[in-house]
């Protein structure tokens, strides 16, 4: 399965996938993982997510998001950065 670098950088809610058989498919995890959420976590809940899916997130699944596309402040999406970026398990504080 090949996915087009085109559409994964740009914050699409479909993404088109080229298979081998020259057969065409459209993915839809970004739309369904929405969904989930807003099903699945309490309407409280923050969800830290890279700041490309903070407004998909706000808006399809409901939920507050730590960063968003507003980035204009630069310390707290580094803040968040790092913490994505600490070992998986590890708890860390916000
Ligand atoms: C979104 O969540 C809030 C609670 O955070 C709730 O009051 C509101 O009804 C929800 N909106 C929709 C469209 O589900
Ligand atoms: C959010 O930011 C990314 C770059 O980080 C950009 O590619 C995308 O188009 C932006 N989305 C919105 C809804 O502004
Ligand atoms: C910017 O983000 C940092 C880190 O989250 C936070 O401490 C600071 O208060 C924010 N600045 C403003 C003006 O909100």
């Amino acid at each position: 399965m090949q996915v087009s670098l085109t559409s994964a950088s740009s914050c699409l809610l479909l993404l088109a996938a080229a298979f081998s058989s020259s057969s065409r498919n459209i993915l839809d995890d970004f739309r369904e993982a929405y969904y989930w959420l807003r099903q699945n976590t309490d309407e409280d809940a923050r969800v830290m997510s890279w700041w490309d899916y903070g407004y998909q997130i706000a808006g399809m699944a409901n939920r507050t998001t730590l960063v968003d596309n507003n980035t204009w402040n630069n310390s707290h999406i580094a803040l968040v950065r790092v913490r994505m970026s600490a070992v998986i398990g590890h708890k860390v504080a916000l």
